[in-house]
């Protein structure tokens, strides 16, 4: 029989103070009882934290254009407005995995060169004429282009042209930050030496070739920029010949030219063509979707919420919500999220 010491109250009358008392008795050995945890942990669906959000063009540039005037691109090192998920707020992500931000760099101003674990994409959403120059490459970028920095390659960022330029940003950063993996370093020179031919990447590696002796093994695209000139056409051949998704319109995947996997191992980015009067079928999967309107305007229903789009808005579906898009006049689409991870991992799933 269980004798009740003076600790530990006896369970056959106060079983709810024995618990507690037990429980405050292995916390001094760190430790708690998955028991009181169990459903929080392994839960029947996923329960995401983040909600349906969307930041409209007109006020995020309104903002960005603000903090050109107190602080500089060098000063901040990147000039970023962060787009906060409203249900991760302080912690400077859009879904759980994925950073998301808004970065303006004004004309004569540089972006100084450094490197980082955190792979980056950019998605240009306003101006002309300003450089990403990665690995030594240097591109001019344009609105619609898809522009990459992989894990650890060298990238800076200057404006040679007259007016401000504005593109989304989305990192991987809660991912690495997650596996507490994070790197970075930065150069004594601001510019890094760009001695390939601009925008050689996606000549050498995107036309159906490869150099001769290429690797056949590359988990991330050599290719830096996905031009909004060469991959728009696309959508425009896909919606005449008929393949036009019931979910999510005419949609190409960016692919590494290398294996035809997804462009980075932890995120995958797609651009869609929602035909005039376009009407999706519902669906959701595991990966929260960060989305641009390229072009375009429209709605997209997420849960019970009904986000109304526009040209450069970008806006969030949380994982495993579900969604469909109506577009009220053609519309074009850019979307990212962490599937390639979730794929890798043997997690992902979708459904209707
Ligand atoms: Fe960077």
């Amino acid at each position: 029989m269980a004798v009740a010491t003076a600790k530990t109250p006896d369970p056959r009358h106060n079983l709810a103070a024995a618990r507690q008392a037990f429980y405050d008795k292995i916390s001094k050995s760190h430790m708690t009882p998955l028991w009181e945890v169990l459903k929080d942990l392994v839960t029947k669906e996923p329960k995401p934290q983040g909600v349906p959000a969307l930041w409209k063009f007109a006020d995020a540039k309104r903002l960005v254009l603000e903090a050109g005037d107190v602080i500089t691109a060098e000063e901040a090192e990147r000039r970023v407005l962060v787009l906060e998920n409203p249900g991760l707020r302080g912690q400077s992500r859009i879904t759980n995995s994925l950073f998301a931000g808004i970065q303006l760099i004004l004309p004569g101003e540089i972006a100084p060169a450094h490197q980082h674990v955190a792979s980056a994409i950019r998605f240009v959403l306003d101006g002309e004429g300003a450089y990403t120059a990665v690995e030594g490459e240097k591109t001019i970028m344009s609105p619609g282009d898809f522009i990459l920095t992989p894990n650890w390659a060298p990238h800076d960022h200057g404006n040679t042209s007259s007016q401000p330029m504005m593109w989304l940003d989305v990192l991987d950063m809660p991912t690495i930050n997650h596996f507490e993996a994070s790197f970075a370093t930065h150069f004594d020179d601001k510019m890094q030496n760009t001695a390939r031919a601009d925008g050689d990447s996606l000549e050498r590696y995107g036309s159906g070739v490869l150099p001769d002796g290429a690797p056949t093994r590359m988990n991330r695209t050599p290719v830096i920029n996905y031009t909004y000139a060469r991959t728009r056409p696309i959508l425009e051949r896909l919606k005449k010949a008929g393949d036009v998704d019931r979910c999510h319109g005419a949609r190409v995947r960016y692919s590494n030219p290398i294996n035809g996997g997804h462009v980075l191992p932890t995120m995958g980015a797609w651009l869609a063509l929602l035909p005039e009067g376009f009407k999706g079928e519902p669906y959701r999967s595991t990966d929260g979707t960060v989305f641009v309107c390229a072009d375009g305007h429209g709605a997209t229903k997420v849960g019970d919420t009904v986000l109304e789009w526009g040209r450069n808005d970008v806006f969030v579906v949380p994982p495993w919500m579900r969604f469909s898009h109506v577009a009220a006049k053609e519309s074009v689409m850019f979307s990212i999220s962490d599937r390639p991870a979730q794929e890798a991992l043997g997690i992902w799933r979708e459904g209707a």
